[in-house]
């Protein structure tokens, strides 16, 4: 059996941790921009979290549960990586938004910027459907000039320009469920 993972570049602890903080950051943001939303308070917040299919649902899964605020939660599809490629082909957006933006605080969830392509064309999208702001968070920024060119607020980690998976990512459709950022070796992506 050839060798799969090459190497850990992120593992769970540091993961947890980085996911905690950025929790604090958005919960901070949020109360400055609609006041008071816990899930106890007198008013429901018009607070919005926007994660992408299918890559950010882990990472959405930890982060949500250090936010107790009073949010809605409107996933959308959005394919850029068909198969087997390892650079982005372009990208449709393969589901409607199940929620009303109108007036709402929105947040969109993604796991990694890479060319921004996919963020900047579904901030544009969001955009026409009237929310009262839009940020976005990624768990992973890769290191390049395209990357850092896209406005962004939250960002987990700044990477090196290497293929991942793990924590949510794939590679044809394999991996997501590794607990921790690793790169594959050449064998597993033959
Ligand atoms: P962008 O449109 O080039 O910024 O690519 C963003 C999307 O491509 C992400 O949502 C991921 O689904 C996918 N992607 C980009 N880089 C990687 C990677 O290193 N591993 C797995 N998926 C990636
Ligand atoms: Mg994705």
């Amino acid at each position: 059996m050839a060798k799969r993972i090459d190497r850990v570049l992120i593992n769970r602890r540091t993961i947890a941790d980085r996911v905690e903080e950025i929790a604090h950051e958005i919960a901070d943001d949020i109360r400055r921009e609609v006041g008071d939303a816990r899930v106890d308070a007198a008013e429901p917040a018009d607070v919005t979290l926007v994660p992408l299919l299918t890559g950010s649902v882990i990472f959405l899964a930890d982060l949500i549960r250090h936010l107790p605020l009073m949010m809605r939660i409107g996933m959308i599809g959005v394919s850029s990586y068909p198969g087997k490629a390892t650079r982005s082909r372009g990208v449709s957006i393969t589901s409607a938004l199940p929620v009303d933006l109108t007036g709402h605080h929105v947040t969109i969830i993604d796991d990694i910027l890479d060319s921004g392509r996919t963020i900047t064309a579904v901030r544009a999208e969001l955009e026409k459907l009237n929310p009262a702001s839009i940020k976005v968070c990624v768990l992973l920024r890769k290191k390049t000039p395209q990357a850092r060119a896209i406005p962004v607020d939250y960002v987990g980690f700044d990477i090196d320009d290497e293929f991942v998976v793990g924590y949510g990512l794939d590679y044809d459709g394999y991996y997501r469920n590794l607990p921790e950022v690793v790169t594959l070796t050449e064998e597993a992506m033959a």
